[in-house]
């Protein structure tokens, strides 16, 4: 036989394969509706180049291993008591200075299927019964804490903690699906993101491959108690912060790598604009002191995701090759988990970007919070919390 018709026979082999996936063992055998969604993507040349090449953030110093696992969100209480951190088994974590103690919980149907298992990824199965505590804030004034829950919805505690009260779980007659980030204003007015009507947080993977477009940016108003949807159609909106002045907020775009800026107060208020590209894509974003703006980049962009990105097609055969999710995953973020995290001014300038590009220290960070001159740095992913300091 020539080469050439071998290969011809091959290739034929693998599109009947990879057309009926027999073995089940491709990353989305389970998604019989999967979509792949065209992902708009900023040119290559808007995209910042800046690197840090001293990989300053293999300087931060590991904190409570094995204590706190996937601790996404990092909050202080307005004593600045903390950190509290939501743990992959649904619990609301305090460390009390000594020890780590329950502060709180989202779900009222807790049982033993929700007790210790060796990592972040091994709750998956049961989170939508033991809870998954994403985003977390303090109200300044009062103490509550807010939580937004990728299955409970959004949510208020206490002070004293315990079993969190749901504020929402509906946003104009549609479940939300995958409350993931929240911030909150002075009155107590709540603007979150719902990430996708169509995957909960326990699929994100294929919410990842698909960049489905079914994302909602939402406000709940504290006097009627109503929830509205600001913006839909996000593909993958993730982190959410309010400007220091309150005059607008910046949303996390988790499929195209960008921050994207909604107008709440003068002549552009209602309507949203880009705010700034970034060199990743990223989970959530804080504001600090100075109001500017720390974005936790989940990694970097490649050629890769570039070309993937633009032709959907092309990502629904790669999809459907016998690879499974965990390891599409780490060909999208590019081999290995690493950290970026980057410093925007209130005016969507780049300040600093800190990386450990070998992910050697800290890897696939979810949040930063500064405080006191310190970063306090979450991971869903991770079994820890980093802290680096820039002091
Ligand atoms: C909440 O609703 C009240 C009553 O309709 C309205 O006056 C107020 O402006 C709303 N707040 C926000 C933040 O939309």
């Amino acid at each position: 036989m020539k080469p050439g018709r071998v290969l011809a026979g091959l290739f034929l082999l693998l599109a009947v394969y990879c057309g009926t996936d027999p073995f089940k063992h491709s990353a989305i055998s389970d998604f019989p509706d999967f979509v792949s969604h065209e992902i708009d993507m900023p040119s290559l040349s808007s995209v910042p180049k800046e690197r840090d090449t001293q990989n300053l953030l293999q300087k931060s110093e590991i904190k409570f291993r094995n204590q706190v696992q996937g601790p996404e969100s990092v909050a202080f209480d307005p004593q600045g008591r903390g950190p509290y951190t939501g743990v992959a088994d649904g619990r609301v974590l305090f460390w009390n200075g000594q020890a780590w103690v329950d502060f709180a919980h989202t779900s009222p149907h807790r049982s033993e299927i929700c007790d210790p298992k060796p990592s972040p990824m091994s709750y998956l199965p049961n989170e939508h019964i033991c809870g998954r505590p994403l985003g977390l804030r303090f109200d300044k004034k009062t103490g509550d804490l807010y939580i937004a829950d990728a299955y409970f919805g959004l949510l208020k505690v206490g002070p004293e903690g315990g079993l969190a009260t749901s504020l929402t779980t509906e946003a104009e007659g549609e479940p939300l699906r995958f409350t993931n980030d929240l911030d909150i204003d002075e009155e107590g007015n709540v603007y979150f993101t719902d990430s996708s009507t169509k995957y909960q947080r326990r699929n994100f993977l294929q919410l990842v491959f698909s960049a489905d477009d079914s994302g909602r940016v939402l406000k709940y108003n504290s006097t009627t108690k109503e929830t509205t949807v600001l913006e839909r159609n996000h593909q993958f909106p993730n982190g959410l912060s309010l400007s220091k002045d309150g005059s607008f907020f910046v949303f996390c775009e988790g499929a195209k790598g960008s921050l994207r800026k909604y107008w709440l107060k003068g002549e552009k208020a209602g309507t949203s604009e880009v705010f700034a590209v970034l060199p990743g894509f990223p989970d959530n974003v804080r504001t600090n002191d100075n109001g500017e703006f720390w974005v936790a980049v989940h990694c970097r962009r490649s050629l890769y995701t570039y070309f993937c990105a633009l032709f959907p097609k092309l990502r629904k055969v790669i999809l459907k090759l016998p690879i499974s999710a965990k390891i599409q995953f780490l060909i999208h973020i590019g081999g290995w988990p690493h950290a970026v995290v980057v410093k925007y001014s209130p005016e969507g300038k780049l300040l600093q970007i800190l990386e450990d590009s070998t992910g050697k220290v800290v890897k696939a960070i979810s949040e930063v919070e500064e405080k006191d001159g310190k970063l306090w740095m979450g991971s869903v992913l991770m079994p820890f919390i980093a802290v680096y300091n820039i002091a």
